[in-house]
C-alpha cells in the first residue's frame, strides 16, 4: 500500500483520534452502535453514499450492494459508514428529476463534509443520480469512487426484445394508430422491465455511467456490468477495497479530472451514441472541477467521432449485449487513437493501462472506427436567431429527411396546450410542419422536463408518420428518438426568442451547417418582444423558489450560481 497519508492526517482523526470532550462523545456513540476502537482507530472512514429507495427500481439492488462495498472496505482496512441520499427515481419524481439534481449534489457534498468522512463510494445510476453524486463529490474534494448501478436485463414480449422507454414510445404510437390491442399493451407493460437496474438502452443512465467511467471515476469496466450479474457484486467489493487505498494515496477527483479526461468522456459519449442530456450534466461536472467546458466543444468533438455502439435508440442492441461484446473497455480500445490514454483513473493506473487485454467479442454490437453504425454524429449543437446560446439535436436518431428542413410552425404555449392539440383529428398539420413547445426550460418547466419528444399528432400517426421536426427548450429522454431539437437557450420563460414564435411562422434547420433560423424579421421580433408579458413566478417559497432564483440556463449546465467552482468552504469546526 502506498501509505503517503498518515493516520493523523485523516479528516476523521479530528472527530475520532484526538482526546477531548467532543471526541469522547463521538467515540461513545460509535460504541453505542456496537463498534469499538479496532473498528476505527487509524483507519480511513469511508462514506457510502447510497441512493437506494423503496420506489427506485433502478436502484433496488443497491441496499445489498452497499453490503458488498462494506465487505471490500473492511478487507481494505477501512471503516464503512452508509449514508442514505435522495434517490431521484426517474419515473416517479415530479415534475422532473432535473429539478432535484442540484439538490442531490448539495446533499452529497454536505453529507461528506459534515461527517467524519475520508473517502466516498457513490452508489447511483438512474439518470440524474450520477451527475448529482459526481458534482457533489467533486466540490467536496475527498477521494471518491463511483459505483454504477448497472443496466437491467433485456425486456421481452412474446420473444421479442424490448428496450426501456424506446419501445414504450414505439408501441404507444402503434396503440394510438390502432395497430395493437389493449391486452398487447398490458403484456408489454409487464415485460419491458424484467429486473432491477437502470434503463438498458443508451439512455441518460447508460450514457452517464459510461461517461463517468471514461472520466476515470469508476473502476475499469464497471459501467457495462448488468445490475443482476454476479460480477456487479464483485465490482462493488473491489470498489470498497480500492477506496481505502485511494484515501492513503490522497487520490482526489482534482488529480483525475482534467480538460483531457473530459475530452475522453465526450468522445466516448459520441461513440456510444449517448443521450443529449449528457451535455448539460458533463458541462456542470466540468465546471464544478473548474474546467471551462462549453457546448461548442461537444459539437467540435462530435464531428470526428462516429457512433460505434450499436445500441438503441440509435442502433439495434441493448446494454446487456454491449457487456457481452466486451463493454466500455472494448469500445475504448476501438477509439484508442482518439483518446488521451495518459489520463489517471481511480484504479491508480492510466486509462491506457486499464484497457490492456480488452477486445471486442461481438462485432455487430461494437463496430470499428472504419465501419461505424453512423457518421451523422450523436450530438449537433445548432445556433441562430431562435437559439442565440445554442440548442442540440441527435442526428443519428432522426429521420435523415429532417436534418435539412424548412417548414411552417405549430406553436404550443405549454405542455397542456400541446397535449390537447396533438390528439385533435382536425388539427391542420402535415408531416412538414414543425412543432414548437414553449415553457419547458429550466425555469419554465420548471426543472426542464423531458417533454422534448413531442408526440406526433394522432392524425399523422394514423397515417403512418413516425418522425417530424420538433423544437423546445426542454430536454428529451435518452431513450427517445426522432428529429427533436432541444435545450433552446435562452429559454422562452425568461424571454428567449422561442417565446415569440407563432403558429404560421417558418423555421429552417440545417443540421450539417449547425444552423437554426426563425424566418421572422428583426423588426417584427422586436415588436413581439416589446408586447411580451413575463409569466408569473412558478414558486413563491421553498426549494422551488431557491431553484428559480439560482438555476443557470442549459448551455451553462443548469447548475446553481452559488455552487460553481471558486470560493472555498472551511472544514467544519468541531466544538
Ligand atoms: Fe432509472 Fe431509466 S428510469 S435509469
Amino acid at each position: 500500500m502506498n501509505q503517503r497519508k498518515k493516520p493523523e492526517e485523516l479528516r476523521s482523526h479530528r472527530w475520532l483520534g484526538v482526546n477531548d470532550l467532543r471526541s469522547f462523545g463521538h467515540r461513545s456513540r460509535l460504541r453505542q452502535m456496537g463498534y469499538d476502537g479496532p473498528d476505527w482507530a487509524g483507519k480511513p472512514v469511508i462514506g457510502i453514499v447510497n441512493t437506494w429507495s423503496d420506489i427506485n427500481a433502478c436502484h433496488a439492488h443497491l441496499r445489498a450492494r452497499a453490503e458488498d462495498v462494506k465487505r471490500g472496505v473492511l478487507q481494505g482496512g477501512g471503516f464503512p459508514i452508509e449514508l442514505p441520499a435522495m434517490s431521484l427515481a426517474e419515473p416517479f419524481v415530479k415534475p422532473s428529476t432535473m429539478l432535484y439534481r442540484n439538490f442531490l449534489a448539495m446533499e452529497t457534498e454536505e453529507l461528506l463534509r459534515s461527517h467524519p468522512i475520508d473517502g466516498a463510494v457513490l452508489l447511483g445510476g438512474c439518470d440524474k443520480t450520477t451527475p448529482g453524486l459526481i458534482m457533489g463529490a467533486i466540490s467536496m474534494g475527498v477521494p471518491a469512487i463511483y459505483v454504477p448501478a448497472g443496466p437491467m436485463l433485456r425486456g421481452n414480449w412474446r420473444g421479442e426484445t424490448l428496450g426501456s422507454g424506446s419501445d414504450a414510445w414505439k408501441y404507444w404510437d402503434e396503440k394510438r394508430a390502432g395497430n395493437i390491442t389493449e391486452s398487447d399493451w398490458n403484456e408489454i407493460e409487464g415485460g419491458i422491465s424484467r429486473s432491477y437496474g437502470t434503463c438498458m438502452v443508451m439512455g441518460t443512465a447508460a450514457t452517464m455511467m459510461a461517461i463517468t467511467e471514461a472520466l476515470g471515476l469508476a473502476l475499469p469496466g464497471a459501467s457495462s456490468i448488468p445490475a443482476p450479474d454476479a460480477s456487479h457484486a464483485r465490482m462493488c467489493a473491489a470498489a470498497g477495497r480500492r477506496i481505502v487505498d485511494m484515501v492513503w494515496e490522497d487520490l482526489v477527483p482534482a488529480r483525475i479530472l482534467s480538460p483531457a479526461s473530459f475530452d475522453n468522456a465526450i468522445r466516448v459519449h459520441m461513440a456510444m451514441g449517448g443521450s443529449t442530456n449528457a451535455i448539460i450534466h458533463v458541462i456542470a461536472m466540468a465546471r464544478r472541477a473548474g474546467i471551462a467546458l462549453d457546448m461548442a466543444r461537444f459539437d467540435q468533438l462530435s464531428r470526428d467521432v462516429p457512433v460505434l455502439a450499436n445500441i438503441r435508440p440509435s442502433g439495434k442492441f441493448l446494454m446487456e449485449d454491449f457487456y457481452y461484446a466486451g463493454g466500455l473497455r472494448a469500445l475504448m480500445v476501438e477509439l484508442a487513437e482518439l483518446l488521451d490514454l495518459g489520463c489517471l483513473t481511480v484504479s491508480g493506473q492510466t486509462l491506457g493501462e486499464t484497457l490492456r487485454g480488452a477486445q471486442v467479442h461481438l462485432r455487430e454490437v461494437i463496430r470499428p472506427l472504419g465501419d461505424p453504425i453512423s457518421t451523422a454524429g450523436a450530438t449537433a449543437v445548432l445556433t441562430g436567431n431562435l437559439a442565440p446560446r445554442g440548442c442540440v439535436m441527435k442526428p443519428s436518431a432522426a429521420d435523415p429527411r429532417l436534418l435539412r428542413h424548412r417548414g411552417p410552425v405549430i406553436a404550443f404555449e405549454d405542455y397542456n396546450h400541446m397535449a390537447r392539440e396533438v390528439e385533435r383529428d382536425d388539427l391542420a398539420v402535415t408531416p412538414d410542419h414543425i412543432l414548437v413547445l414553449k415553457n419547458a426550460g429550466p425555469k419554465g418547466g420548471p426543472g426542464m422536463p423531458e417533454w422534448g419528444m413531442l408526440p406526433i399528432p394522432r392524425k399523422l400517426v394514423k397515417a403512418g408518420v413516425r418522425d417530424m421536426l420538433r423544437i423546445s427548450d426542454g430536454r428529451m429522454s435518452g431513450t427517445s428518438y426522432g428529429a427533436c431539437i432541444l435545450h433552446v437557450a435562452p429559454e422562452s420563460y425568461v424571454g428567449g426568442p422561442l417565446a415569440f414564435v407563432r403558429t404560421g411562422d417558418e423555421i429552417e434547420v440545417d443540421a450539417d451547417a449547425r444552423r437554426i433560423h426563425l424566418h421572422v424579421s428583426d423588426d417584427e421580433l422586436s415588436r413581439r418582444r416589446a408586447a411580451w408579458q413575463p409569466p408569473p413566478p412558478r414558486y413563491s417559497r421553498g426549494y422551488g423558489a431557491m431553484f428559480s432564483a439560482h438555476i443557470g440556463q442549459a448551455d451553462e449546465g443548469c447548475d446553481f450560481d452559488y455552487l460553481l467552482a471558486g470560493g472555498s468552504i472551511p472544514e467544519p469546526e468541531i466544538h
